[in-house]
């Protein structure tokens, strides 16, 4: 019993192992001593005693028996509060610690310990992939993740497109063009990381919805945590990539909306959860009510909203005001404390004949333009009646009868009073809001989680790309960037598709990073991008006063045998992929168990195969782990990566040799 108490007391000397009621924190103890914590050794190399007990002397060397240790902090007499030790050896456990002693609600899946690449290289490509596992796979995964080389780099400007010079850096040496990347989002969000890390202000992003019929083409009986094992490898680096203040949007629908909710509670923390936001994305009609008798029809998306810290800050949006609000029935004559008065509203507009007829204040009409023209150019006049809690003001302005009362202290205006109540005028509801394709000031109602008043019926053609089922209405993602960036920050989209979060951020002036794997063709966001840099007025166009200009640089991350497979799936007959395979041979990099004679000899056997088999045994052959080039291999002749692709990949990484 001894031991436990000198234990406990010389672990009481660590502030971060006693509660606030001083009481040992053992499974924090626990924890660093599984992750042979050197506080924690320390600390108990300073008493005799436990180093006695806990430390085993090898040739002149003390080695912690870690087992030893944890044993004895687990045993029931001293953990009283806990598991017995054999409980504690069953269970589920993130970070290394027990769902138990992190107290919170997890949500676990067939490979959730792996990394997905999760790629595809044509929209209607479905892959059998590897899951690496977290641990068993530590070199293939520190391989796959390794960042990138990068080719076909070239910059779009108003002149077209020119082979990349140079990056633009700002003072702090960070590259602050325009980026479009083409390649697995995975991979590519790890390759940014040596740039970016800590310097994304917002992350949107849109991924497959998983709805079966999406690009997230994994219909196998794993479908769902494929879906959540490709989302959590990406959320992981994406958290790095945000600034402390940052934020991330993700839009979802109802499919895996509250799956990726537990997900990301579980990456950003739940106190990270900012909220859900609904909106209104489609209106029932035609085939969709077909099935209204057997469901309720869906017509809406949501979008998680996390942030990085609770630093974060957002600037508050406001929807145009549709009906009058009742309570600005008052209008106030006079222009100084002497003369004030407050007269009715309505009385004043029949007045100056804005109306024609008395009627009652919620009757007023909105669309009125007379009216519209009198209430923006009076807001300082047109007020209501509230409480407040000035008891000066309020004594005051009872005595003053019919007459407004002006409160002044320390001879500063306070505001005006009447009868006890505070007069408050339009004028602080007049905010920036879009109406009719732009920005006005108008009245405004606050934005908050549930946005009915965009339209997504009419954004097909937007940028002048048409992307038929997944497109984002540029209003929607302009109202998600003014709500979380200001000009110059940095806007990540690494789901790009048509380019709608990039084509925003540029009429913006926001700095974007768009990440997508296909090529669209016609249709692609570099498409789109030299539309939007050459002034194309659709989409929020007006509302930034669009006159086009501004720059991008288009990047791809270096394909070595990916190349191959996008062949291998190209081809319509047997003979190009036995050309390919020659190819391989010479070129790519096989399996290390591939025996090449002993393919060739059984050559025939292969052609007996339908041509998908062909095609799938080729691919099998491939070392998955060199699909793209990764930066420690630049200089290696086996890779030849070219004079200009070393350029561009040493100026991205700023690797000076
Ligand atoms: C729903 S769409 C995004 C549409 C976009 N918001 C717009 O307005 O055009 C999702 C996109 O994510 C891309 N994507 C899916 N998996 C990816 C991956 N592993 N790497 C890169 N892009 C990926 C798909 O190719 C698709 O274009």
């Amino acid at each position: 019993m001894k031991l436990y108490t000198t234990l406990e007391q010389q672990l009481k000397k660590e502030p971060n192992f006693v509660t606030d009621n001083g009481e040992l924190k053992k499974w924090v103890v626990l924890n660093k001593a599984q992750n042979f914590d050197e506080e924690l050794i320390g600390l108990l190399l300073d008493n005799a005693d436990l180093k006695e007990k806990f430390f085993v002397n090898v040739k002149g060397t003390l080695v912690f028996n870690q087992n030893l240790f944890v044993q004895f902090l687990e045993q029931k007499n001293y953990l009283n509060d806990s598991y017995t030790q054999y409980k504690n050896k069953v269970g589920l456990t993130i970070d290394g610690k027990y769902l138990k002693q992190r107290n919170e609600v997890a949500l676990v899946w067939p490979f959730k310990d792996c990394i997905l690449e999760g790629g595809q290289s044509r929209e209607e490509d479905k892959r059998e992939e590897i899951f690496f596992n977290e641990i068993l796979a530590q070199d293939e995964i520190t391989q796959l993740l390794e960042p990138k080389v990068l080719t076909n780099a070239k910059r779009i400007d108003k002149d077209g497109e020119k082979p990349l010079d140079q990056f633009n850096r700002n003072e702090k040496g960070t590259i602050t063009d325009n980026l479009i990347i083409k390649g697995n989002n995975l991979l590519a969000l790890h390759t940014l990381k040596e740039e970016f890390a800590g310097k994304v202000k917002l992350i949107y992003i849109d991924p497959p919805f998983n709805t079966g019929n999406d690009s997230f083409q994994y219909n196998d009986s794993f479908n769902h945590s494929t879906w959540l094992t490709f989302m959590k490898g990406r959320l992981s680096v994406a958290k790095e990539l945000l600034r402390s203040d940052g934020l991330l949007f993700i839009n979802l629908d109802d499919i895996e909306e509250a799956y990726a909710k537990v997900l990301a509670d579980e990456v950003f923390g739940v106190s990270n959860f900012v909220n859900v936001i609904t909106v209104k994305s489609s209106t029932p009609s035609g085939t969709k009510t077909a099935h209204k008798e057997k469901t309720i029809i869906k017509q809406k998306d949501l979008i998680l909203v996390y942030r990085k810290s609770s630093s974060a800050t957002f600037n508050p949006q406001y929807v145009v005001r549709e009906k009058w609000d009742k309570h600005y029935s008052r209008f106030l004559v006079g222009d100084n404390e002497k003369t004030y008065r407050l007269v009715n509203l309505v009385d004043v507009l029949l007045d100056k004949k804005i109306i024609d007829k008395k009627i009652s204040i919620d009757e007023l009409d909105m669309d009125n333009t007379k009216f519209k023209k009198f209430y923006l150019e009076n807001a300082d006049r047109i007020c209501r009646l509230q409480s407040h809690k000035n008891k000066e003001a309020d004594k005051a302005s009872r005595t003053k009868g019919e007459i407004v009362y002006e409160h002044f202290k320390n001879g500063s205006s306070q505001g005006l009073y009447y009868n006890g109540q505070v007069i408050t005028p339009l004028k602080q509801g007049i905010k920036k809001v879009y109406r009719n394709q732009g920005f006005v000031d108008d009245l405004g109602m606050l934005l908050c989680d549930f946005w009915w008043d965009i339209d997504f019926q009419n954004t097909q053609n937007e940028g002048g790309v048409s992307f038929p089922t997944a497109k984002k209405p540029e209003l929607l993602i302009s109202r998600i960037i003014e709500l979380a960036t200001n000009e110059n920050d940095i806007v990540l989209d690494y789901h790009l598709g048509s380019g709608t979060t990039s084509a925003v951020a540029l009429k913006s002036n926001r700095q974007f990073i768009g990440i997508e794997q296909l090529d669209y063709g016609e249709n692609d966001s570099v498409k789109r991008l030299s539309n939007v840099i050459n002034a194309e007025q659709s989409g929020v166009s007006k509302a930034y006063n669009w006159q086009g200009g501004g720059s991008f640089v288009y990047l791809e991350l270096k394909k070595y045998n990916q190349a191959f497979i996008e062949q291998i799936e190209e081809v319509k007959d047997t003979v190009a992929l036995l050309h390919i395979w020659e190819q391989m041979k010479a070129k790519s990099f096989l399996n290390y168990n591939v025996d090449i004679k002993k393919q060739d000899e059984h050559l025939e056997e292969f052609k007996a195969l339908s041509l998908a088999e062909q095609k799938q045994h080729l691919c099998e052959l491939l070392d998955k782990n060199q699909l793209y080039v990764n930066l420690s291999s630049l200089n290696d002749a086996d890779f030849a990566c070219t004079d200009e692709e070393k350029k561009v990949t040493k100026d991205f990484y700023q690797v000076k040799k």
